[in-house]
């Protein structure tokens, strides 16, 4: 069912450092910061050859990504990310077999502008992991 490796995320509590970095050190292609209001996040892609890595900054009040750079202060790799050609279809398959879609259970639009879900990481080997309708 699951696709390709859409991206890896990491959580990073300086954005532009980490954006210069990878620009910088590791030679990669890195794109434009975009603020998500409705996750609470600012995003940053950079892409690889094979996939890409999403940057995540904290926006707003109620950041999802606060906590987790409040218990990781140099960051981490907060999610993965699969395609999937059919997200309900996705998510119906996956409530079936016990795992636990959070929030609502109704996807949002994801920072590419295309339906996202994520799974609880304690179903999944302890990853949060985001499905992308491809
Ligand atoms: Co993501």
């Amino acid at each position: 069912m699951i696709g390709r490796l859409n991206h890896v995320a990491i959580a990073v509590p300086d954005l532009d450092a980490a954006c210069a970095q990878y620009r910088d050190a590791l030679g990669a292609s890195v794109g434009a910061p975009q603020d998500e209001p409705d996750h609470g996040v600012t995003v940053v892609f950079v892409d690889l050859p094979n996939t890409k890595i999403e940057f995540l900054y904290p926006l707003g009040e109620n950041s999802p990504i606060a906590g987790f750079l409040e218990k990781n202060p140099a960051g981490g790799i907060h999610h993965i990310c699969y395609e999937v050609e059919d997200i309900l279809a996705a998510r119906d398959r996956l409530t079936e077999s016990g795992a636990r879609v959070l929030g609502s259970g109704e996807p949002k639009i994801g920072a590419h502008g295309k339906p996202v879900l994520f799974l609880h990481p304690k179903d999944f080997g302890g990853t949060l992991i985001e499905l992308e309708q491809s």
